[in-house]
């Protein structure tokens, strides 16, 4: 019989546990004290404050509004207008006196100018307005870049940066989006998305680092770490871990729906990239909304408190999602009203409700702190909170945006981190017969919606929140088929439609095809076919039978299902949301410019019947469900591959032991050569597979990634320190890491070594 032994791991749920074994039983108070810091002139600054504040003052700290409440014009509520609010003072400054609001947020595009002068405003009329001259934190989504700015640089969306496996372009797109907006007035940015993108119909999968925990936990920590230790302006700009937790793996694949996750599945796939994020620091939690195994996430104590404070450790301000206090009782059914949804979020753990279009939430609070339903201390907690994330972004001593860093925005530098996040984020995934690059091309065919589409490279919350106004692109923004035009200076580029494309083949070098989705956000983007459109794929055959070389660019947020079309196309391009240098990205790496280096960050189904990851378990290719070989063909591009203009060769994997123990370590050694003609850059992924486990285990996991830069010719050493307790145990439902001795296999390029693990001695 398998044996097996627990081992507390701290490092590895990374908790504190400071309380008791039961959470319930500390009361408010006692949590109150428990989270007092060691800087004691911000928890007397705090106290001070805190005691001059009445219960209005507190629950307006724990309140976010919407343009609704400060916009001449709240048409753009749902957020597909162009234009971000006039601001009206006579309403801002009305809500402000009665109820001392303490956040504000709002999306939509304006010029640095323009936001300049939002943030100023808001914040002046909130300062003349309020008793205790609270500074207001202002709220945006500036998901990839600074989507919401004019001049703002917008760099690829998350399953794109993930693709590059480069964690330091994650770190740069933090910085950037920090050094472009925080002193724009967007003192608190909604992002990173963790969520972990495996469910491939998600209309949010691109938000996402991908399907693997560890890359979206690297991605995402280094995010963190860029946009909150950036500081450029008066103060800092604090990220946002979202949504916690569970949030990706909707059963029906549709945004906001409910999940059935195990505990196991929980701890081990989808908690590791907050934990993370937790560590680097991040300085405030955005919640799922949706509900998991009939818990809707807004209401639960276990969720909100036991998990995320007393297990993850977690000490920052924890935000709804947008109306999610609402749906309580509306869509989840959980509440009774409004009323009763109020209590049962904030007793779960809500610190703000991102309300964010009514004032209900303020009087409701209001009368449950009065009918003794909810403790003042309770309130007291939650505002200590948000008034430390005050301080702490130096708003106090600084509450005002400043318009002398507009030198930072759209600099030559920011561009240039685009630029190279774009081009390390496009994936090679087909290259028949070596077809690119093509480098001197007599006449391209270029067809397909997307090739001069501005909105196609950079998807949903650019501009707007869905992303669809192509008007509001700025023209310097190249489409596929301008950047074609620029690389291929003595190439013909025709660009064409389904009718005419057989006509312009008949002269063509190569038909490139420009496919895959139009933008979209959240809901909007639900689908109930992972196909490519019908338009599309009739496009790709008639391109496919005129014979000529196909190349297939893929820009979309999801990967949509070509089907057998993918065996007739000779090269096929993952570009997905490389953002506004995508176009430019593309045509380089036609042209051989810039060798791709990118690996899927998830995987591309091959037909929509069977969508899996590459980390499923055994089970499913059982001998009993494969007939044939054809059938155990599942993917197009699975996680973790991609190509190049250059080739790699793996040798020598060697490791510094094959056995060890829970104390010891491993360090493995691999030699990577270019074996090719050209520079490139080779990301190298270590996976582990657990033999034999008394949890079932994935066939293999993502343990390590590192990428480097090799000229032709050059070797280099790749080592990955096997650790244990790090990279051998996994969680049991609750946490508890596992660690059980057997045999291990590591894993890298092709090669394959095993080791054991004994017990101590
Ligand atoms: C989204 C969040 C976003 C929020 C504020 C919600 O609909 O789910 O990710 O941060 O809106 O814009």
């Amino acid at each position: 019989m398998q044996v097996y032994f627990l081992v507390i791991l701290t490092l590895l749920i990374g908790c504190k546990n400071r309380y008791s074994d039961d959470p319930r039983d500390l009361s408010v108070f006692e949590r109150i004290a428990h989270e007092r810091t060691d800087n004691e002139e911000m928890e007397d600054f705090i106290d001070n404050l805190m005691q001059r504040m009445d219960l209005t003052e507190k629950i307006g700290q724990m309140t976010q509004l919407n343009e609704a409440f400060f916009g001449v014009d709240a048409s753009m509520v749902v957020g597909t207008g162009g234009q971000a609010p006039v601001i009206d003072s006579v309403k801002l400054a009305e809500v402000i006196s009665a109820y001392h609001i303490g956040s504000f947020l709002t999306g939509g595009t304006r010029s640095a100018r323009e936001w300049y002068e939002v943030g100023r405003r808001l914040q002046s009329i909130n300062l003349a307005s309020s008793r205790n001259e609270i500074p207001i934190i202002f709220g945006i989504d500036h998901v990839h870049g600074t989507n919401y700015l004019l001049e703002g640089t917008i760099f690829p969306h998350n399953m794109n940066l993930a693709a590059s496996f480069n964690p330091q372009l994650a770190h740069q797109t933090g910085i950037f989006t920090a050094k472009e907006a925080a002193a724009l007035g967007h003192h608190w940015n909604f992002a990173p998305v963790l969520d972990v993108g495996e469910n491939k119909l998600w209309p949010r999968l691109y938000e996402t680092f991908g399907e693997d925990p560890y890359v979206c936990s690297v991605m995402g920590s280094g995010y963190i770490r860029g946009l909150q230790e950036t500081r450029v302006g008066p103060y800092a700009m604090a990220a946002c871990a979202k949504h916690f937790v569970g949030y990706s793996l909707p059963s029906s694949g549709w945004d906001r729906t409910s999940m059935e996750i195990s505990g196991q599945r929980l701890q081990e796939t989808l908690i590791p990239p907050f934990l993370e994020a937790i560590k680097a620091g991040v300085k405030s939690v955005m919640v799922n909304s949706g509900e998991i195994n009939g818990k809707p996430v807004h209401a639960s104590y276990y969720y909100l408190t036991t998990l995320l404070r007393d297990q993850l450790g977690f000490e920052g301000v924890v935000i709804t999602d947008y109306m999610d206090i609402i749906k309580l009782y509306r869509e989840h059914k959980v509440a009774e009203n409004e009323k009763e949804a109020t209590f049962m979020a904030v007793m779960a753990g809500i610190d703000m409700s991102m309300t964010p279009t009514t004032i209900d939430f303020c009087n409701y609070l209001r009368e449950l702190v009065e009918e003794d339903r909810i403790p003042e201390d309770r309130i007291n907690l939650s505002v200590k909170r948000i008034l430390r994330l005050k301080y702490r972004l130096g708003l106090f001593e600084h509450p005002f945006p400043s318009d002398e860093y507009f030198g930072e925005i759209g600099s030559e530098e920011a561009h240039q981190a685009a630029k190279n996040a774009a081009a390390e984020s496009i994936v090679l995934i087909k290259n028949e017969r070596n077809l690119l690059p093509l480098i001197r091309p007599g006449r391209l065919v270029v067809v397909g919606t997307n090739a001069d589409s501005r909105m196609a490279l950079c998807g949903g919350w650019t501009y707007t929140w869905q992303g669809s106004d192509e008007t509001l692109y700025p023209e310097s923004i190249k489409t596929v088929v301008q950047a074609l035009e620029d690389e291929y200076e003595n190439t013909t580029i025709v660009r064409t439609d389904l009718q005419s494309l057989r006509w312009h083949a008949g002269l063509a070098d190569a038909i490139v095809i420009v496919t895959g989705e139009k933008p979209y956000a959240e809901g909007w983007g639900n689908i109930d076919d992972l196909s490519l459109p019908e338009d599309e794929i009739k496009l790709i055959e008639t391109a496919v039978s005129t014979k000529k070389p196909v190349i297939l660019i893929l820009l979309e947020g999801r990967p949509r299902i070509l089907g057998e079309l993918f065996d007739e196309c000779e090269a096929v391009i993952f570009a997905g949301l490389p953002g506004m240098f995508g176009g430019e990205a593309i045509a380089g790496i036609l042209r051989g410019r810039i060798n791709p280096s990118a690996k899927m960050s998830i995987t591309y189904p091959l037909n929509s019947g069977h969508i899996i990851s590459y980390n499923h378990k055994h089970m499913v290719f059982s001998p009993l469900n494969i007939h044939n070989e054809e059938i155990q063909r599942y993917t197009i591009g699975e996680f973790g591959t991609g190509m190049s203009y250059t080739s790699f060769s793996y040798a020598d994997l060697v490791l510094s032991d094959t056995v060890l123990d829970e104390s010891g370590k491993l360090l493995a050694s691999v030699k990577v050569k270019n074996t090719g003609q050209r520079e490139g850059r080779e990301a190298v992924l270590w996976f582990i597979s657990d033999e034999v486990a008394s949890f079932t285990r994935p066939v293999r996991q993502l343990k390590f990634f590192d990428k480097q830069f090799l000229l032709p010719g050059e070797t280099k050493d790749f080592v990955f320190e096997i650790d244990p307790g790090v990279h051998l145990a996994f969680p049991d439902e609750k946490g508890n890491p596992i660690l059980e001795p057997g045999t291990y296999t590591l894993s890298v390029g092709t090669l394959e070594a095993s080791f054991r693990l004994i017990e101590l001695e």
